[in-house]
């Protein structure tokens, strides 16, 4: 059977611990599992991809099977030039399903040779956003539990 490559796409901006569960479920099903970085969001980032990708590449070293990377433009060209043949997502709550079903079936009108899986973080992160993060750390609250050490480090650095 030939190895199957799966790639995670996302903003990361921060990675929570909630990607990090994900990430980890990933790595156990899949041959190879690219962590793929959208480097122009729609909104200003807090962290640059530069430093988004520095963040992956630090939390994710246990794992020997997981890459981090970055796109730009359409997910599914970049999913076909690195020949994916999954696109992982996490589903935290039934109010995610509605757009992460949109954004698969659009996707698989754009290559149907690419399969979105879906998979469940722990039921502990399944109310954690890096946009509530992002929050949080700017109001000078605690984002202890919600990411890693490495990140809670940078986050009070880049508020402060
Ligand atoms: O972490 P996010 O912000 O939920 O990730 C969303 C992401 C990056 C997966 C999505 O916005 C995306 O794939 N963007 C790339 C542009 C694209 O392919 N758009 C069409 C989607 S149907």
């Amino acid at each position: 059977m030939k190895p199957i490559l799966a790639i995670y796409p996302g903003s990361f901006d921060p990675v929570t611990n909630g990607h990090l569960d994900l990430i980890g479920r990933g790595a156990k099903i899949f041959d190879r599992l690219v962590v793929g970085v959208l480097r122009n969001l729609d909104k200003e980032p807090l962290f640059a991809a530069g430093e988004r990708v520095e963040m992956l590449r630090e939390v994710t070293r246990q794992w020997p099977n997981v890459e981090i990377d970055v796109f730009d433009g359409l997910l599914m060209d970049y999913a076909r030039q690195k020949k994916a043949q999954v696109i992982l997502r996490g589903i935290r709550a039934i109010s995610d399903y509605e757009y992460e079903l949109q954004m698969a079936l659009m996707n698989r009108k754009l290559e149907p040779n690419i399969e979105t899986v879906f998979m469940m973080p722990a039921e502990a992160f399944s109310y954690l956003s890096s946009r509530l993060v992002r929050e949080i750390a700017k109001l000078g609250g605690s984002v202890k539990d919600l990411v890693p050490p490495a990140v809670e480090e940078r986050l009070r650095a880049k508020v402060s």
